[in-house]
């Protein structure tokens, strides 16, 4: 059986509480009125309200200040306001303040259920969506990594037992497929995670660098050395030692590494001691080793010893369908990094991100997804806020090429809705026009609501 639906009434008229309630009641719902701000807070905590119908002009707190407190302690009730003084700019203002939308006074009990109940209908999916968009989270996740795809699972899975080891383990894969995040989620699933995760670039250093990087130096090593100083290695201690861009090493170096690997044992630059490796190594790479070992760029025997657990990342066009789960998963983050309220990608724009190639994997489209969510202006991501190479064919942003006034104006008009979810009142403020001028165009080309794209 389902629950029951709780709207509580705010207003400050017998008869406008009365009409309302008897209204409501006959058309199921559970129905409770307060006749004034102080008294709807002090109602709040009886029950889990769906809806509060809240009136704007009340002697004492007003609809909007009531909205504010009720959306502060009860943000899953959603808020309609009630107003006898239909001015689009109060409507506008309050619900920027978080209003779902407004109803003018006097209401036609008809028009109140059709509204009522497609609000309490649209409040159960988003509840439904909320749920699965969570469940699906928990399945695919692994630390900061998400994906569906069955390699990737594998992965994952595999990421458990070996992060229990202490084994080397090599992380192949193209540019940004997440190799780094795949090596530290290693750590963090180890016994390690509470050491040290240290990460060495080796392709961003010169061989004499590297080697002091890694190994440390003593005093007077070398010219500049006026003091011992302890290497990454040192200071891994018994976390991990990451060494990212393996395969651009120099040869020489390969030969100091693996004999440091195959004893476990190590001097510093200008050193004589022998320091003992307590840390797990983990090694990446985004070249492809067979190849170097071919071109002798690279040790085989080196190779052998790094290549004791291998992971290859495939690349993000082999498993597209990690593409909306990626998007969502930087949308979560970027809201809140930016402090903003994205929903979801429309439909056409998901599209544009299923078709691309993606040569720069997980990180290009992070960075896609970042920058339009800079320069959206809407609460959805549009094909327009997209900087990617458009494919032929594909219809794109208004280009005013060759195109009547009316292709430009339903245009216009179609990426307005979508921008402000259709929501008609906010929509028809932007576009200059009232309601009526609105739905009639919206008549006349045919537009359609088009679906949301979330997960
Ligand atoms: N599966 C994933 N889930 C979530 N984010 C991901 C995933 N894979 C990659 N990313 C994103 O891509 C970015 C790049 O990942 P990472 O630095 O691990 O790539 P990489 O393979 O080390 O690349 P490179 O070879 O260029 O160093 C990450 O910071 C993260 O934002
Ligand atoms: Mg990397």
């Amino acid at each position: 059986m389902e629950s029951k639906v709780n709207i509580l009434i705010v207003d400050d008229e017998e008869i406008v509480r009365e009409s309302l309630a008897s209204w409501l009641g006959e058309d199921g719902y559970e129905v409770a009125a307060a006749e004034n701000g102080a008294r709807a807070l002090e109602r709040l905590p009886e029950r889990d309200w769906n809806l509060a119908m809240v009136d704007l002009k009340m002697p004492g707190m007003d609809g909007i200040q009531l909205m504010d407190e009720i959306r502060k302690t009860r943000p899953e009730t959603i808020v309609i306001i009630m107003t006898a003084y239909a001015t689009v700019d109060t409507a506008v203002q309050a619900m920027k303040k978080g209003a779902y939308d407004y109803i003018v006074k006097p209401f036609n009990p008809e028009d109140l259920s059709m509204t009522i109940r497609k609000i309490i209908e649209h409040q159960k999916l988003v509840k439904e969506n909320l749920y699965l968009r969570k469940e699906l989270k928990k399945q695919y996740r692994l630390h900061d990594m998400v994906s569906k795809n069955h390699k990737m699972i594998e992965i994952f899975d595999l990421v458990k037992t070996v992060a229990k080891s202490n084994s080397i383990v090599l992380v192949q894969g193209e540019s940004g497929t997440g190799k780094e995040l795949l090596s530290r989620a290693i750590h963090m699933e180890s016994p390690r995670k509470d050491e040290p995760f240290v990460s060495v670039s080796c392709a961003a250093l010169t061989e004499n660098l590297l080697e002091s990087e890694l190994f440390g130096y003593e005093k007077g090593a070398f010219t500049g050395a006026d003091q011992a100083r302890s290497g990454k290695m040192e200071l891994a201690k018994d976390g991990t030692l990451f060494l990212d861009e393996i395969g651009d090493i120099s040869l020489k170096l390969q030969m100091d590494l693996l004999r440091v690997i195959e004893q476990r044992e190590f001097r510093r630059v200008g050193g004589t001691q022998l320091i003992p490796i307590t840390s797990r190594i983990i090694a990446a790479t985004n070249r492809d080793l067979k190849k170097a070992i071919e071109e002798g760029k690279f040790r085989e025997d080196l190779y052998y010893r790094l290549n004791v657990i291998s992971i290859h990342i495939p690349p993000l066009r082999e498993r597209k369908e990690d593409i909306p789960l990626l998007v969502e998963h930087f949308l979560d983050r970027f809201n809140i990094e930016m402090g903003k309220n994205v929903d979801g990608v429309a439909e056409s724009a998901m599209r544009l991100l299923m078709e691309h190639d993606w040569p720069g994997n997980a990180r290009e489209l992070r960075n896609v997804i970042e920058r339009a969510m800079v320069v959206t202006k809407g609460r959805m991501i549009l094909d327009a806020d997209l900087s990617l190479p458009r494919p032929s064919g594909v219809p794109g942003a208004p280009d005013s090429r060759g195109k009547s006034l009316a292709e430009m104006e339903k245009e216009h008009i179609r990426q307005v809705l979508q921008e402000n979810r259709w929501n008609i009142i906010r929509s028809a403020h932007i576009l200059g026009i009232d309601r009526v001028t609105l739905y009639n165009k919206i008549r006349k080309y045919e537009l359609k609501k088009e679906p949301v794209l979330n997960t």
